[in-house]
């Protein structure tokens, strides 16, 4: 006879996601955003928080006290906007809030996904889809970004300013494994380092001895260097030739710009920050485009791609898919915003993925 606990169905538990919508047009994509994942149906629960310049400025809040170890404890994923605000010519609270979720939530690799979704978008000649599909992990824990450097004789016509370059090999290693895992997980077969270890030769040693250490590790998987200034020619030129790129932080940030070019601009791109096993991020690469905020003109997608993005890394494939192929629609029946050849604004062009969605 069948024991009770044979009949018990557990009902599924919502994943939780910390919500920051953050400054400028962050506040518009992001609520955009949430609508069409609410209409794929996907078994999360949000929760919004209010850190961003408002917050900053009414009572000098960046994160709340206890606010890192809460995110890590209390969700499953952090869904991201943009920050930065004119109004805090600083940068201080989009510093806290945003490197403070990478560097102290320790979110090691910074995966940007550069897929182009249709021909119209590319201000390449001739490009197609299968020409553009590359993706950049970029390290996002170390690096210049760590803001260890100083001033000296400051204000003075002898000033001498330092910023360091900060290359651990604990930090190194992991984020070049884990370009690696990608490749292996994706189904890639090529992962190039990229850098500038002609000139930066203590770093970029560092980078190229422990390159050459973990492919051993993925003797299936093909390597390649180029330094980064080529590999901005090649971008360009030969996109189709990248598979995974793996860099540090600053040039990382750099090429993504130039990466998001290529599929249409930075209103289409996606990424997450994330350590696997980890609560991480997800964020559009765009910033807070505070001159284009509040006026319902702003592009969505990045947002929307980056949530689908979200899903997939909680283990929510089929809802990701869903989302994925409706923005895809949306693109191929011009239901776009300005920036991409559309005429449509912000909500509008949500609105019509969330229904395509719901489908
Ligand atoms: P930005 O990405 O905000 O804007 C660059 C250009 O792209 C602007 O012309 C803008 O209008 C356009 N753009 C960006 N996103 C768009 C979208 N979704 N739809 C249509 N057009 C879009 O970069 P910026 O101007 O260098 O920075 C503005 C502020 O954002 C700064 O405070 C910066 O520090 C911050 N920023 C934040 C993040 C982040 O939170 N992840 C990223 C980048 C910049
Ligand atoms: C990005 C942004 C950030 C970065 C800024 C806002 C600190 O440009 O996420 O690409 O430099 O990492
Ligand atoms: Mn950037």
């Amino acid at each position: 006879m069948l024991s009770a606990e044979c009949y018990y169905f557990p009902v599924p538990t919502k994943k939780r996601i910390a919500v920051v919508p953050g400054d400028g047009i962050g506040k518009e994509v992001v609520p955009n955003a949430l609508e069409v994942v609410r209409a794929s149906g996907a078994a999360v629960e949000f929760t919004t928080f209010d850190w961003g310049a408002d917050r900053y400025l009414a009572d000098g809040t960046t994160v709340p006290a206890d606010g890192f170890p809460m995110l890590a404890r209390d969700f499953d994923a952090i869904f991201v906007g943009a920050l930065g605000d004119p109004r805090v010519p600083s940068n201080i609270h989009a510093k806290e809030i945003l490197l403070g979720m990478r560097f102290k939530m320790d979110l090691y690799a910074n995966v940007r996904p550069v897929r182009l979704l249709d021909a119209s978008l590319c201000p390449l000649k001739n490009a197609s889809p299968d020409d553009i599909n590359f993706t950049v992990v970029r390290e996002n824990t170390e690096g210049v970004y760590m803001d260890m450097g100083g001033n000296f004789k400051f204000g003075t016509p002898d000033e001498v300013a330092t910023q360091e370059d900060i290359n651990t090999r604990k930090g190194v290693e992991r984020i070049i494994r884990f370009a690696f895992e990608y490749a292996r997980a994706n189904g890639r077969e090529k992962v190039m380092m990229s850098g500038k270890s002609n000139v930066m030769t203590y770093a970029g040693g560092l980078w190229q001895r422990v390159f050459k250490e973990v492919a051993k590790e993925f003797s299936e998987i093909q390597t390649q260097h180029m330094y980064v200034d080529a590999l901005c020619l090649q971008m360009v030129r030969e996109p189709r030739s990248l598979d995974v790129i793996v860099t540090n932080n600053m040039f990382g940030d750099i090429i993504t710009d130039l990466a998001a070019a290529l599929q249409g601009g930075l209103g289409m791109a996606a990424s997450g920050n994330i350590h696997p096993g980890r609560t991480s991020m997800f964020e559009p690469v765009h910033g807070s485009a505070p001159l284009i905020a509040g006026k319902n003109i702003a592009n969505p997608m990045g947002s929307i791609l980056t949530a689908a993005m979200m899903l997939a890394h909680l283990g929510l494939k089929a809802e990701a898919q869903k989302i994925e192929s409706a923005v895809l629609d949306a693109v191929r029946e011009l239901k776009m915003t300005v920036d991409v050849g559309g005429s449509l604004g912000t909500r509008e062009c949500a609105q019509w993925i969330a229904e395509r969605v719901a489908k």
